[in-house]
């Protein structure tokens, strides 16, 4: 008989509560939710409220919240969304003083207490804070990841369903690069049930679209003035722990480990990927547009950037 999968989700805030709620509602396994020792009674008290939802959703996941790293131990799968979100007028990169300490300690209590698990990393700023985890942890590059292009593509996905008044079921796409400004929708693999986008939709409408797709994160911000988004990026990164532990070899774009691919040099970056029990199981290399590549590589060079900065403000 095979155990039940452990899922550790670091962060019990608004994205790590709702991505516990996801993947209860799931049953992807035990979630055990970490929050800092100055808010003791948060994370065992959003636990409890959704435990007790179990009987009504019916699902057989037991949740825990505590402080400490001691009921974590032997996670399969542990996501990051420890840190601040940003607030009206910031931009993700400005976050990273304050997300790059958070994450570096939650990143070497993981090493030790979970030292086989796959590691999803969701705090801002993404890109950065992937490279940061994979640095503490040592785990091999496979086993760290970050959550970003799923919920870029849902967003453009939603959008362009909106314009067409059809269903986000049918429509297809895929977003690639880092999780900020120079994020690179790709036109020439959007499509609507197997037509092509640019069938159905003007270049200077589906300019406008991948302009507010851009700025998805931003919108909401200004909207909720007092953080970021979080239901759909919890339904997201809850997708990524179901293909983990279902190994479903889902083919999703994450943020994984580019060396050679993509001419990347060794950064973390949105690609698509094989997504299995293995954590990136494969590295999708795909044909751009001159265009697309360009912008990919405007994106590389905006990452690597920020993960020098951070690497000088707060070294290892
Ligand atoms: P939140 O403020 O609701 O929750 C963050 C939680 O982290 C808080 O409960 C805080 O106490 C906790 N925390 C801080 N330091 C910690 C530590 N050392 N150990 C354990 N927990 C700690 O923020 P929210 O909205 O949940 O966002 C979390 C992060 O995720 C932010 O950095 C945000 O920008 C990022 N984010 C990333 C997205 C993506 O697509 N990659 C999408 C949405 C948010
Ligand atoms: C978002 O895109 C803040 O990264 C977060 O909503």
């Amino acid at each position: 008989m095979s155990r039940r999968a452990k899922i550790t989700i670091v962060g019990a805030g608004n994205v790590g509560a709702t991505t516990a709620l996801w993947c209860a509602a799931a049953d992807l396994g035990d979630i055990v939710l970490v929050d800092i020792p100055e808010l003791e009674g948060m994370p065992k008290g959003k636990a409890l409220d959704l435990l007790q939802a179990s009987p009504v959703v019916g699902f057989d996941s037991k949740i825990v919240g505590t402080t400490s790293y001691e009921e974590t131990v032997g996670s399969d799968v542990v996501v990051i969304t420890a840190g601040f979100p940003r607030k009206p007028g910031m931009s993700r990169e400005d976050l990273l003083t304050a997300n790059v300490k958070i994450v570096t300690a939650v990143a070497e209590n993981i090493r030790k207490s979970s030292p086989d698990a796959i590691v999803i990393v969701v705090s801002n700023p993404l890109d950065a804070m992937v490279y940061r985890t994979w640095e503490v942890t040592g785990f091999p590059p496979h086993r760290v990841m970050g959550q970003a292009g799923i919920l870029d593509t849902a967003r453009f996905r939603t959008f362009i369903a909106m314009e067409l008044g059809v269903s986000v079921r049918d429509v297809s796409a895929m977003l690639l690069g880092g999780h900020g400004d120079t994020m690179v929708p790709l036109v020439s693999c959007t499509s609507v049930s197997g037509i092509p986008v640019t069938q159905l939709i003007s270049p200077r409408r589906l300019d406008e679209i991948i302009e507010r797709t851009r700025n998805g994160g931003a919108e909401i911000v200004n909207l909720l003035k007092t953080g970021g988004a979080y239901f759909a990026p919890a339904a997201a990164t809850a997708e990524m722990v179901e293909a983990i532990l279902r190994d479903q070899k889902r083919v999703l774009p994450v943020c994984a480990f580019c060396n050679r691919e993509y001419g990347a040099g060794g950064l973390f970056i949105g690609v698509p990927v094989v997504l299995g029990a293995r954590g990136v199981e494969k590295i999708i290399e795909i044909e751009m547009t001159p265009k697309e590549q360009a912008a990919m590589a405007r994106s590389i060079a905006a990452v690597r950037r920020l993960v020098e900065q951070m690497k000088e403000l707060c070294p290892l």
